[in-house]
């Protein structure tokens, strides 16, 4: 500490007045705010840093109750919209979800930026015209916190179409509204974010956020540097064997014959082990990721698609329009598409997490399909997908895959990691006649060959025959289980990476769940290997997702007997003799 550090107690305080901010929507009571107060969270917000010191804000304090009777109107068709937009696994979650406090506040404060004022020699913002609405953001955030120490709970509302709520306000054309915020005296502050109390998301490490150097070398200062699969498989623990003890104890004390419930008691049961807590939580919302790449291998002639097909069907992905999305739709799980090695260029949408590594690999007849770098960026992207989407919330996940010739590179793998003969484990793809598969078989004893592959080595096996999307799916794979999160293997895409997974960390393989049998023979040899049992078996061999997102309600099922069943005691039932 220097000498002019506060005093502990002070610095203390502003730690603590920090960490117990809150966002906060329900618990206001109307108790005016008073002027003497209100001023000095005001001028707390209006000491806030400035681009040039152009202090480009201002606050408007609306109290008149018609008027912000005619704003809630805006926020609620902005909610209503947000609500119709969601995948039905979140819509339930939402529900129950405040996100506006406009009436229950005695008073809404509206902060705006002049993003002309300071002038056109404004020190610093002439570079970068963001930095005056980012100054009057640091303004909100100044407020919010000597709110928070002044004991006034204070909420911000993003529910607008910004010009629509400028036109009900009044604003002058030049301002742009950074914030409008409910403020009032509350019966409490909320221990911790609304949103994570609700489960509608998850706080973010610290240690995903630091980055020494170059973006990725992630690690607080004075920790370790370690890659993100080391650091990741490290985190990976086995499922929880007592919460798995007691829900094979409950499976046996619910108002049914014991075992009657087949593969799903185990399910059950293994949920339970996954999330460590007995019954388990309903494995919901889901999400879907999909991630595609582009193949070398492709030129030896494996496929009789085009190559193109894969950017084409990533954008089908993303407008909605694929067998997954409609797949999606009915379990109510959101698509996600990742872009780790397609060969075309994929325009931005929503939904879309651009990371592309390479435009797709090498031919692995000709030597390693990725380079080392290549392989080990591939898993960094999957395993901060899996972070990504555990961190928005989700509670169960979902591989899906895109990839013309990618079942060549996953007949590869898993011929690698089975042991199994390349012909037992190469099926027909999306269609190939038997000319075709037997030279398909040649092309793969050819990459296995000239690679030298082995299993011994599963990343460097990886980056020798599989695809940008395998490595992206087995560090999912592994970022997943490290969340203790459970992930539904779809197909033959999945099966193999999760082999080179589990040959990566044994232990992830307690977080898979086989969502279908595909009529490839690999997936079916891959998961004689991972010792998994498919839920559904219909004769699928499309990929995408597809069979895992049929499965999703028999996971929901398996999680909700454990949770909903009454046992023989609670309902009185006399159990077997
Ligand atoms: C720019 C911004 C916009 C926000 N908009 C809303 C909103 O419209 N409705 C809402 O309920 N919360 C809103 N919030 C609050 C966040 O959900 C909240 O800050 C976050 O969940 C963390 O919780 P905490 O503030 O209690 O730490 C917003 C926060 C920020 C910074």
């Amino acid at each position: 500490m220097t000498d002019h550090a506060f005093p502990d107690d002070a610095r203390a305080a502003v730690h603590d007045v920090i960490a117990r901010r809150r966002d906060v929507r329900r618990g206001f009571t109307l108790d005016p705010v008073d002027d003497e107060v209100l001023t000095r969270v005001l001028a707390a917000a209006h000491q806030a840093p400035s681009v040039g010191l152009s202090q480009p804000w201002d606050f408007l304090l609306l109290t008149d109750v018609e008027q912000r009777a005619h704003i809630q109107a805006l926020a609620a068709r902005q909610r209503d919209a947000f609500a119709a937009s969601l995948p039905s696994g979140r819509t339930r979650l939402f529900d129950g979800i405040k996100v506006e406090a406009i009436l229950q506040t005695p008073l809404n404060v509206v902060v705006t930026c002049d993003p002309t004022r300071g002038g056109p020699y404004t020190l610093g913002r002439h570079a970068d015209p963001r930095m005056a609405p980012f100054s009057a953001a640091l303004a909100v955030q100044n407020l919010w916190l000597a709110a928070r120490a002044e004991g006034l709970g204070v909420g911000w509302v993003s529910f607008f179409d910004p010009d629509e709520l400028a036109r009900e306000l009044g604003l002058p054309g030049h301002l742009e509204i950074v914030a409008y915020l409910c403020v009032g005296h509350v019966e409490q502050f909320p221990p911790a974010p609304e949103l994570v109390l609700s489960g509608w998301a998850r706080r973010r490490p610290l240690t995903w956020a630091v980055h020494h150097g170059a973006w990725g070398d992630r690690r607080l200062p004075g920790g370790e540097a370690v890659s993100l699969l080391t650091e990741t498989v490290a985190a990976i623990v086995p499922a929880d064997a007592a919460a798995m003890r007691a829900a094979e104890e409950r499976q046996g004390q619910l108002t049914k014959p014991r075992g009657s419930l087949g593969v799903l008691e185990e399910l059950g049961t293994r949920l339970a082990g996954m999330y460590a807590v007995c019954p388990p939580p309903m494995p919901e919302p889901v999400a879907i990721a999909v991630f595609a790449g582009d193949h070398g291998v492709h030129a030896q002639g494996v496929s009789p698609w085009p190559q193109e097909v894969t950017t084409q069907m990533v954008g089908n992905f993303l407008a909605g329009g694929a067998v997954i999305n409609a797949l999606g739709r009915q379990v109510g799980a959101e698509v996600t598409v990742v872009d780790v090695g397609v060969a075309g260029d994929v325009p931005d949408a929503p939904g879309l997490l651009a990371r592309k590594v390479a435009r797709g690999t090498a031919d692995m007849t000709q030597g390693p399909a990725m380079t080392p770098e290549q392989v080990q960026q591939a898993l960094e992207v999957g395993i901060d997908a899996a972070r990504d989407l555990v961190a928005q919330g989700n509670r169960l996940l979902v591989t899906g895959d895109m990839g013309i010739a990618n079942t060549t590179a996953s007949a590869a793998l898993t011929s690698a990691f089975t042991g199994l003969d390349v012909e037992q484990v190469t099926g027909r793809g999306t269609g190939i006649d038997d000319a075709m598969l037997a030279h398909k078989v040649g092309v793969i004893r050819r990459a296995l060959v000239v690679n030298a592959v082995d299993a011994a080595d599963p990343v460097a096996a990886l980056a020798a025959v599989g695809g940008l999307e395998h490595a992206a799916v087995a560090g999912f794979l592994l970022g997943s289980a490290a969340l203790r999160t459970p992930v539904v293997l779809d197909g033959v895409i999945a099966c193999s990476a999760a082999l080179v997974a589990r040959a990566i960390a044994p232990d992830a393989a307690g977080y898979w769940v086989a969502g279908h049998r595909s009529v490839e023979p690999g997936a079916s040899a891959a998961l004689d290997h991972l010792g998994l049992t498919p839920l559904v078996d219909l004769d699928l061999r499309l990929g995408e997702g597809s069979g895992a997102a049929l499965s999703v309600p028999l996971v929901q099922s398996a999680a909700r007997v454990l949770r909903e069943v009454a046992t023989f005691d609670s309902a009185g039932v006399t159990d077997k003799a």
